[in-house]
Formats: C-alpha cells, structure tokens, sequence
C-alpha cells in the first residue's frame, strides 16, 4: 500500500494502529493449505489475533477454528464457525467455559489433565448431554528446532504419554463422554519443514499405538503445527515444497489407517504475522548520553512481542519510519511512553533520521501483537486495528477512548 493512503488512514483512525492486510492473510492460508495433504484441516489458532473481523476473514478462506477461552469461542460462534468445527484448547479451563462448549457442543474439548476430564463428565452428566473430548498428549519427546517449547519435559499442557493407557482404561464406561481423538501441539515458530515432518511422524505412530492399544476407533488426530515465518536476519522462511513432500510422505504411510478419521492441523503466526503492521507516532527524539532515542506513543504496551518481554534473548523485529525507506540510516533506541526501561520496541536499530510527527513502522506484527501485550499498563487508548481487503478499509477496533478505563468500575460509591 502506498504511504499516502496509510497516511490517510492513520489520520483518520490515528496512532497507534495495527494495520492488516487480507491480502496476505488468503496468501498465507492459500500456501499452508497447499503444502499439506489435502485431508488435513487447518484450525486457526486465534491466540494469534482474535479480532471478530480477521475470525470472519478465517472463515471466508476456509479454516476451521481453535479456541483457548470462552472469550474466543464467544467470538468464533459470532463469526460463524459451525459448531464442528469448533475446538477448545486450554490447561486451566473454568467450569463456566467447560459449561459454555459442551452446551454449544463443540466438536473437541482438548483435555489437558484427567482431573479435567472428569469435571467434564459431571458437567455433560448434570447436562444430560454428551461431551466430545480429544485427550491432548504430552510425547516423551520434544519440538525440535521450536522457538518455543511445550512438550517433551514436565508441562502443564497435556497428559504425558507414560500415564495414558493406564488413564483411559481407568476412566472406564462413561456414557456422556464421547472420547474422539487426540491432540499434540508440541511448540510453535519451526522454521525446519523436516522438523515438523518428523513430529507428524510421531505423532500418528503415537495414534495407531494408541488405537490398537484401547480399541477406541479414533475419530480426530490433531498434530499442532507449529508452522514458523522468519522475523530476524538470520531466520529463514520454512521451506514449503519440503513440508508437502514430506507430509505427503508420512500421510500416505498412514492414511489407511485413519480412512474416516478427521486430520487437523493448528496455525495462528504462519498465517497472521505477515500481514499486519504496527504503527507508532514518535513524539520526541533526543540523545541521552551516547544514544538517540525516539520516543513513540505507543510501545510494549500495545506490542509486547517487539520488546521482547520475557524472552531471554533480544532481536528487533523488522522496522522502518514511513515514507523514509531510502534514507540514510543511524543507530537509534525506539522506546514506548511508559515509565518502565524495558519498555524498548527497538534496541540499537538502524533506522533514517526521524522527527516528532513521523511514524515508526514494525513489521510481522499482524500474529501475538496486541492480544499478547499489558494493554492496562499507564492507561493509554487501545490501538484502533484496521484492514485493508479488495481496496477497502475496514475498521476491526475502533481507537480506545480515556473513558474506557473507568468503564466496569464502580470505585467507592
Ligand atoms: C495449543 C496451541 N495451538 C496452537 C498454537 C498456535 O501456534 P502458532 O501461532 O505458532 O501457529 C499455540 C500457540 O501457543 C498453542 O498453544
């Protein structure tokens, strides 16, 4: 899009402001759908951007849905998501939304812990209704290659493989759970197709073992993904033709198998982070010492993701200052408004010269942006979240208001 009509939009909805574009978004959905065998089902995972409008724009391009709160299965059932296909991830889900997905009776409840699973038989008991449940598995192995890892150790997520057989033979005849299937999701930005290909692997060896083993027809088999898109310098962007051949590979070693069986794969980051942009206005610049500050009125707060909180390791995300893409480039400090010095969106980047009035641009924010940040930190107005599809403008948030942080407040009286 050219700056002249990102300016148009930004005066209109104003900074900060995430930017998306479906463009990209059916481009990325459009890739991952061909990369993979054509049975598997992609579930968006929306803990990647859980805006009503991106949901809708999901569905249009053909995905399924994976839920983690009844705040998301809320927005998927108004984004019209059919109920089958609807599933609930989450370790530490409440009765309230256990109660909510088994009246709207979901396709899967993914369960993280027995104990879970026999709260969920109490409730479709008392309900007089039958739950679906896929029982999400902690291998004994881990993701190689993840940016982040969440199995293979001790975990709060899963079940771990060791006590499975002993736990389902052990849940013995329960008329109002419907087990279907299993569930792994072992760790998210792989950027090694091999990688992913090899925990498949696993995990439909894991399946069959599983199903030989209880004699329970399995009905769903959901791999995780993981599916990664490179942010920094040296990150490469996953090689797609390897993960459909190797896909294909491993389907057709299994496919026999699982004939009637549903196969879904998850994506939020491979599919939304491409697409948006995180737009900040600087305020100020200035020198501290020996460094150059410019200061944006919006930082971790609204892009936790860029400042890299709670990682161990700090690498800018892309980024750029609007229209100035050709300018010579200085050492600069990008820092948000707030009165804390971890509040740095951008450590010792190379960016042109920029003036109070300018915006900062950063990149590959469209996945964990502002779903992922302290919006509550200091008060400041939420971003307003635009999209840009076929040539028009679609506000998804509206710019947050100072009102908005009294709103549900009731103080002393
Ligand atoms: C259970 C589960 N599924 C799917 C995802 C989405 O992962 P990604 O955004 O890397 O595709 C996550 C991310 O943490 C997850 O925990």
């Amino acid at each position: 899009m050219d700056k002249n009509k990102i300016l148009e939009i930004l005066n209109e909805y104003k900074s900060p402001m995430y930017l998306y574009d479906a463009g990209i978004i059916q481009r990325q959905y459009m890739k991952l759908k061909s990369s993979l065998p054509e049975r598997f089902e992609i579930f968006y995972s929306m803990k990647a951007n859980p805006l009503l409008g991106i949901c809708q724009l999901m569905k249009s391009c053909g995905t399924r849905i994976e839920v983690a709160s009844e705040g998301e299965l809320h927005t998927a059932l108004a984004a019209g998501f059919p109920v089958q296909d609807i599933i609930f991830t989450s370790p530490g889900k409440t009765i309230d939304e256990l109660e909510y997905a088994i009246d709207k009776q979901i396709y899967s409840i993914n369960v993280e812990s027995f104990a879970e699973l026999d709260i969920i038989r109490k409730i479709a008991q008392e309900k007089s209704k039958k739950a679906n449940v896929s029982i999400r598995i902690n291998p004994d192995y881990d993701a190689f290659g993840a940016g982040i890892k969440m199995s293979g150790g001790s975990t709060q997520f899963g079940i771990d493989y060791e006590q499975l057989m002993e736990g389902i033979a052990n849940m013995g005849n329960t008329p109002h759970i419907n087990l279907i299937g299993i569930h792994v999701y072992m760790g998210t930005q792989i950027l090694n197709a091999d990688n992913i290909v090899s925990i498949m692997d696993k995990i439909f060896e894991m399946a069959l073992s599983m199903q030989t083993g209880t004699g329970i027809n399995l009905e769903f088999i959901d791999l995780g993904g993981g599916f990664g898109v490179p942010y920094f310098t040296n990150d490469h962007q996953l090689d797609l033709l390897e993960l459909k051949s190797g896909t294909e590979k491993v389907w057709h070693k299994y496919r026999d198998k699982f004939c009637n069986t549903r196969i879904a794969v998850e994506s939020g980051r491979f599919l939304l982070a491409e697409s948006g942009k995180f737009f900040s206005k600087v305020l100020y610049c200035k020198h501290s010492k020996d460094r150059s500050y410019i200061v944006c009125d919006g930082g971790s707060n609204f892009h936790a993701n860029s400042a890299f909180l709670g990682r161990h390791i700090r690498n800018n995300f892309p980024m750029s200052i609007l229209g100035k893409e050709n300018e010579p480039l200085f050492e600069a400090t990008v820092v948000g408004p707030l009165c804390t010095p971890t509040d740095v969106i951008g450590q010792r980047v190379m960016l042109p010269k920029a003036e109070p009035g300018d915006y900062l641009v950063v990149e590959k924010s469209g996945a964990y942006g502002l779903t992922n940040s302290p919006v509550m930190f200091l008060s400041h107005p939420q971003p307003a979240e635009v999209l840009v599809y076929d040539d028009a403008v679609y506000i998804l948030r509206e710019h947050g208001k100072k009102e908005d942080f009294l709103v549900g407040q009731k103080g002393l009286g």
